[in-house]
């Protein structure tokens, strides 16, 4: 992250308030209501590839000014869990209450079981608690760059067996009762992601961890792939490469769903917590070699001599 306070150009700029030192910025002067003119909406693309997550307060959108502000980023999805239910909305209306406790307080990255997972997610929150129900979410790009080089140029080399797993299926059952899950689980029966993925548009590594919709690392023996997982999921509780937001009724957040992982914090529980949502675009996640054949011009590794000693982890100073 340059540490920029705003892009600027000569008749759109926009007013970009980093949250912290990594990940996440503020947006002023942005209307979702109506369509951004082209300078704009690429000020608005260049700002999340690089904070990678924007928050907007105050901004109320009716469902389909939701759908239609997402669009100017990508081609809407229908949750697979939606489409299971027999719908065809590009929304989903996520609820916690006393009957329906918070289900996403982890890590993790949105429907990341499918072959060609979400780019980018929009969401409105819709009813606040008074207390609580923060959500963080943290910089892929910057838990990769936190690696020891050879421990990076091992990960490069694994993948990841997905699956929408036991978790996913308790939280669907929760919510829907008995034959929605089977219904995602036949479509959906499992795909492998690259440990490692590169963003398509900066080129930048990522360490594309997918909470508990993985199962394990290929490559690696089972207990090897559980190790190594515990080590790579820890790196996650790095408060230097996270961002949190404490919501207001309206605030909007956009976030690329390639580079980060979120977690929805639970501490208002029983209290009411409700969000709107809609993700767009869908790719298959592309590991470095991958990557490298389709002409993205990938970031190099460290040298393995390369030693930090400043960078986020737990090691300043070491
Ligand atoms: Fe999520």
């Amino acid at each position: 992250m340059s540490g920029s306070a705003s892009v600027q150009s000569s008749s759109a700029a926009l007013d970009i308030r980093p949250l912290g030192g990594r990940i996440g910025a503020e947006v002023e002067g942005l209307d979702l209501r109506e369509p951004l003119d082209p300078e704009r909406l690429r000020l608005l693309r260049e700002a999340l590839l690089e904070h990678l997550v924007l928050f907007l307060r105050d901004r109320p959108l009716s469902d389909d000014e939701h759908i239609a502000a997402a669009a100017q980023l990508g081609r809407p999805n229908v949750y697979p869990v939606t489409k299971a239910r027999g719908l065809d909305q590009p929304l989903e209306f996520i609820l916690d209450s006393e009957k329906s406790p918070p289900k996403t307080d982890l890590w993790h990255t949105d429907v990341a079981f499918l072959p060609e997972p979400p780019e980018i997610a929009m969401i409105q929150m819709l009813e606040t608690p008074d207390a609580g129900g923060d959500t963080l979410w943290c910089n892929l790009h910057a838990a990769h760059d936190a690696l020891s080089p050879a421990l990076q140029a091992f990960a490069a080399g694994l993948s990841q067996d997905l699956h929408p797993g036991a978790y996913f299926q308790r939280t669907i059952e929760q919510q829907f009762g008995p034959g929605v899950y089977e219904k995602v689980a036949e479509e959906f029966s499992g795909t492998q992601h690259p440990l490692v993925r590169v963003h398509p548009e900066t080129g930048r590594r990522a360490l594309f961890l997918c909470g508990t919709y993985a199962r394990r690392l290929v490559e690696l023996s089972p207990e090897e792939s559980d190790l190594l997982y515990g080590h790579l999921r820890s790196r996650l509780d790095d408060p230097n490469i996270q961002c949190r937001w404490r919501w207001r009724r309206h605030d909007v957040a956009i976030w690329d769903e390639r580079s980060t992982n979120h977690r929805a914090l639970s501490d208002h529980y029983p209290a009411r917590r409700r969000i709107r949502r809609c993700t767009v675009g869908a790719n298959r996640p592309l590991g470095v070699r991958a990557a490298a054949d389709a002409g993205i011009a990938v970031a190099p590794l460290p040298s393995l001599e390369a030693r930090d000693g400043t960078v986020a982890g737990g090691r300043l100073g070491a």
